[in-house]
């Protein structure tokens, strides 16, 4: 596995990789633990990668950290998971600084706890200005909220007479998504071997290169990751075009 790293071509890095983390649950029952255990050590996967990516010189990073329907789990678990990530945050925003990783966050950030939300947005105010990656938190966000809230942006424009319906093309909504000005993932991996994309990054997945890994989120290391870049790059990404149309 060691060598998988060798075999990247740097100059052809996907600028941006999403992943859904998934099984931390699993994982943790797996081993008799409650669910919680999973997730604390599925933020050590989330420091892997991030350093990883970083490394490497990926430009973004989008980790899809609590969707919308994750509030319906046990009450307990969500307080866990809200408490995990301002402690996660707070803990490390001496390394996002040390290594110039900017943090950022997208999804209904308004909703969640008082607490979770300032602790995310100290952690993004104080790296707003790094430039080697940006770390994006997808945050009680769904793309069809996400739709929506760009649909109604749009229509409001329209209605205040700051835009005509014509205007209206893949670029202006691109820029009225909460992922505005960031270039779309070219790769988006899922870990615990479901392959589905539970409701992320519609819109912006349009061309993304899928790949799915069997283990468990607390499981995925730096190999995993060259291991997806490796395949990403071996794959002819053809955008609609026949094979000899790209030569
Ligand atoms: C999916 O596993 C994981 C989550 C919904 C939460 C992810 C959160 C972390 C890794 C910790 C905090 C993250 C950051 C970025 C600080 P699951 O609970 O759906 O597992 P299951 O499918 O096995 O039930």
């Amino acid at each position: 596995m060691s060598d998988l790293k060798s075999k990247i071509d740097l100059n052809k890095l996907p600028q941006h990789v999403a992943v859904i983390m998934d099984g931390n649950g699993r994982w943790a029952k797996q081993k008799g633990k409650l669910r919680v255990f999973g997730h604390r050590n599925g933020v050590k996967a989330v420091r892997e990668t991030t350093e990883a990516a970083a490394e490497l010189g990926v430009k973004y990073l989008t980790l899809y950290a609590f969707s919308t329907e994750n509030w319906s789990r046990p009450q307990t678990e969500v307080n866990a998971l809200m408490s995990l990530l301002i402690k996660t945050v707070r803990k490390e925003l001496s390394t996002l600084t040390k290594n110039n990783i900017r943090l950022q966050a997208i999804g209904d950030l308004t909703k969640l706890p008082k607490d979770t939300y300032n602790a995310l947005m100290e952690g993004i105010e104080k790296t707003k200005h790094h430039t080697r990656m940006t770390l994006v938190l997808a945050l009680n966000y769904s793309a069809k909220w996400e739709i929506l809230e760009a649909s109604k942006k749009l229509a409001q424009a329209a209605k205040e007479n700051n835009l005509q319906p014509e205007d209206i093309n893949e670029a202006t909504f691109s820029n009225a998504l909460s992922t505005a000005g960031m270039p779309d993932p070219e790769l988006l991996i899922r870990t615990s071997g479901e392959q589905r994309i539970s409701n992320f990054l519609l819109w912006q997945i349009a061309y993304a290169e899928l790949r799915f890994f069997p283990i468990f989120w607390p499981d995925f290391r730096k190999e995993h990751l060259y291991e997806a870049i490796v395949d990403f790059q071996n794959r002819e990404r053809r955008f609609g075009k026949t094979s000899e149309q790209l030569t």
